[in-house]
């Protein structure tokens, strides 16, 4: 049962259907030839053209409007059961409060019978304006999300379940499933959640093996790297675990690029990551934890990808507000689009917030030299899983609405 929701997860995965628009899928943004992200400092959702670090903001009136605001993270491993919050900022977590299993955005509006925190979270980008809804007026998806959050999703529900294919597909897949007319949204969100547990699991790495006892696993210089890494360098702090991360929030002063994400009541293009969430002061600017595993190969780096390599992101924990100061727009991998320039670079360009941002640091200087930053990136290096890049399914040749899969 279980492999048979990850098969039709694969491609429900990769189909446009799910988009308002018919144009984009999660593959744009977490596609198998980018260890499961999109090569870019911060997503092009609906309106773009191209997938990868090639994507482009398209053009005319179908323009993008806004960047997505974050960077699209790999989903390494996100299917173990440590992990239960998701999202940078933690926005979705396991919770009884609403009676549906889960604290979302959607508060008692997610449906019930979602099996695991990743099924709940495959329904928020199809709702998403710049992600995959569309904007109003354009479709019926984006309209309907206009009224309220949970009005689009019988119609997605009703647009893959009348494609033949899929209805049977859902039939064979789920014990309480006898006609194609009884899928909802749910079972789309639990097959999402199937595929990306199991075709995202990967625990084959140099450090896997040298942990299980191989004294031959780890060059010197990843040997090198572990011992600063559990040791004076402090990053076990944080990223500790199977997983490396303590699935906690903290600011590490990341350059403020892109428009943000705005609040009811704070319409400026900032991002305070975890307070936007919690409504509590001291988590301003904190984000997630992120896991460390395949790092190698989710390049840029950060919640909002301001390091493109991971010697910079590394540099940056040991001096924050030096490494700060030194930044340039430059790093940042932001396909062209002239007409949001403006916010591109708004907040970092306000002296009043950023020192507010400064003053937000979580994480203790800490000196390394060039030869220590060598060491710390080849132990990240040997986080790469010697399967990582040859996963159980892979991307589909084709999908079932026939609409073209990249
Ligand atoms: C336009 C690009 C885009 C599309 C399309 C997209 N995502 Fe994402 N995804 C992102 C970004 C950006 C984030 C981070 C958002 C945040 O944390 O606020 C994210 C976060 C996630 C996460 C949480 C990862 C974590 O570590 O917390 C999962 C899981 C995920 N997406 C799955 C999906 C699925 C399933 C779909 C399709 C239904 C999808 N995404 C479509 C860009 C995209
Ligand atoms: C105080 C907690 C803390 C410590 C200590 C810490 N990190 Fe981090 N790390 C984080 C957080 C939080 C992020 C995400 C920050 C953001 O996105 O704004 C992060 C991000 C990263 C990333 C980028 C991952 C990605 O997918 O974008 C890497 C690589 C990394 N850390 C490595 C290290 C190394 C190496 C050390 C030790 C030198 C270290 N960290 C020490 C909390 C910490």
């Amino acid at each position: 049962m279980e492999s048979a929701q990850a098969r039709l997860g694969q491609l429900l995965f990769y189909d446009k259907i799910l988009s308002g628009n018919r144009n984009v899928s999660c593959g744009t943004c977490h596609h198998h030839d980018h260890g499961g992200g999109d090569g870019l400092s911060l997503g092009i959702g609906e309106g773009g053209v191209g997938v990868g670090p090639r994507r482009t903001a398209g053009t005319g009136p179908d323009a993008i409007r806004k960047r997505v605001p974050r960077n699209a993270p790999g989903l390494w491993n996100l299917g173990a059961r440590e992990v239960e919050t998701l999202f940078h900022d933690g926005r979705l977590s396991r919770s009884d409060r609403f009676g549906n299993g889960f604290d979302t955005p959607a508060e008692e509006w997610l449906p019930p019978g979602l099996a695991t925190p990743l099924a709940a979270q495959a329904l928020f980008p199809l709702v998403a304006q710049f992600e995959m809804a569309g904007n109003p007026r354009e479709n019926e998806i984006a309209g309907a999300v206009h009224d309220r959050i949970d009005a689009a999703w019988p119609i997605l529900a009703k647009r893959v379940r009348t494609i033949p294919a899929y209805g049977g597909m859902f039939v064979d897949a789920f014990d309480h499933i006898e006609r194609p007319e009884q899928v909802s949204i749910v079972e789309i969100g639990n097959a999402l959640g199937a595929f990306i547990a199991s075709e995202w699991r990967n625990h084959d790495s140099p450090f896997d093996h040298h942990l299980a006892g191989d004294p031959t696993a780890l060059s010197d210089a990843a040997r090198a790297g572990m011992d600063l890494f559990y040791g004076r360098a402090g990053c076990a702090t944080c990223h500790a675990g199977p997983l490396l991360t303590d699935h906690g929030f903290h600011a590490l002063a990341l350059p403020q690029i892109g428009p943000g994400r705005t609040r009811r009541f704070d319409p400026y293009p900032r991002d305070v990551g975890r307070m936007g969430e919690s409504d509590r002061l001291e988590d301003a600017y904190r984000f997630r934890t992120p896991s460390l595993r395949n790092v190698a190969l989710t390049a840029p780096y950060g919640h909002n990808g301001a390091y493109p390599t991971l010697r910079g992101i590394v540099a940056h924990h040991a001096d924050p507000l030096g490494a700060l100061d030194r930044w340039t727009p430059d790093l940042a991998r932001l396909p062209e689009a002239p007409w949001l320039s403006p916010a591109d670079f708004a907040a970092a360009a306000d002296p009043r917030e950023a020192a507010r941002h400064r003053r937000a640091v979580d994480i203790t200087a800490v000196a390394l030299s060039d030869a220590d930053l060598d060491a710390l990136v080849a132990f990240l290096k040997a986080l790469t899983g010697d399967t990582a890049r040859t996963r159980p399914l892979g991307r589909p040749h084709a999908v079932p609405s026939g609409l073209p899969v990249d």
